[in-house]
């Protein structure tokens, strides 16, 4: 939710200590993070041995369609015959398949658009830190700043939107009392200017709401 990033050695470590297997679902580090975007196990050097189950999903920075789950030999074959909801599914179209293995050429040779995503999010971090947004903790592309109330996220969400930005409020209970937040996510295919835009436009949304709140 908040783009942090999973204690994953340390998870790893306690389900080794008690003889548990560890799920890992990659849905935002694929792609994203790690060596050629292979994800949040290859960023921590972690392996079957220690993620005995791997789930990603295709719909993020694949911008396809769709899931998968890695595993033994053993953990797939009895998925294939006993996950109902795997049995009972129609399969992917082909088209989709075909997209999913040109997008993952991509995300396998093309560093520079994960270079270019990190220099994004810096360049935003910088930029709100010094209108003095209420900034997470995240280094990942999905960016929350903190507007306190849920009618306080919901109308820098809508004068986003009237400014061309779709930005969803994230409100109880999805979040604590008190912490609604906007959620902002950058892509690859953003620009700076995008991201100056985004800026220019929380600055001039703070400004209404100060006026709207102070007269
Ligand atoms: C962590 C995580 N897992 C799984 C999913 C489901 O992905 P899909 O909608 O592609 O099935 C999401 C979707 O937002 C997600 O955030």
């Amino acid at each position: 939710m908040d783009g942090d990033i999973a204690p994953l050695p340390a998870l790893a470590e306690t389900a080794a200590a008690h003889a548990a297997w560890l799920l890992v679902d990659d849905a935002h580090g694929l792609g994203v993070t790690g060596p050629q975007g292979r994800g949040s196990l290859a960023a921590h050097s972690l392996g079957l041995q220690q993620v005995p189950i791997l789930m990603g999903t295709l719909g993020k920075a694949f911008g396809t369609f769709g899931a998968f789950v890695a595993g033994s030999d053993d953990l797939i074959e009895t998925l294939i015959q006993e996950a109902r909801t795997w049995i009972y599914t129609t399969a992917p179209p082909p088209a989709v398949a075909v997209a999913t293995l040109a997008a993952l050429r991509l995300v396998e040779s093309q560093d520079w658009r994960r270079e270019h995503l990190q220099a994004l999010v810096q360049r935003f971090r910088a930029g709100a830190a010094q209108l003095g947004l209420q900034l997470y903790d995240s280094a990942t592309p999905i960016q929350p700043v903190l507007a306190g109330t849920p009618q306080a996220a919901l109308y820098w969400s809508r004068a986003l939107r009237e400014a061309g930005i779709l930005i969803t409020a994230i409100r109880p209970p999805t979040v604590p009392q008190g912490t609604s937040r906007l959620r902002i996510t950058f892509s690859a295919g953003h620009s700076e200017a995008q991201v100056d835009r985004l800026l220019d436009a929380l600055e001039q949304t703070r400004a209404d709401a100060n006026q709207a709140e102070h007269g």
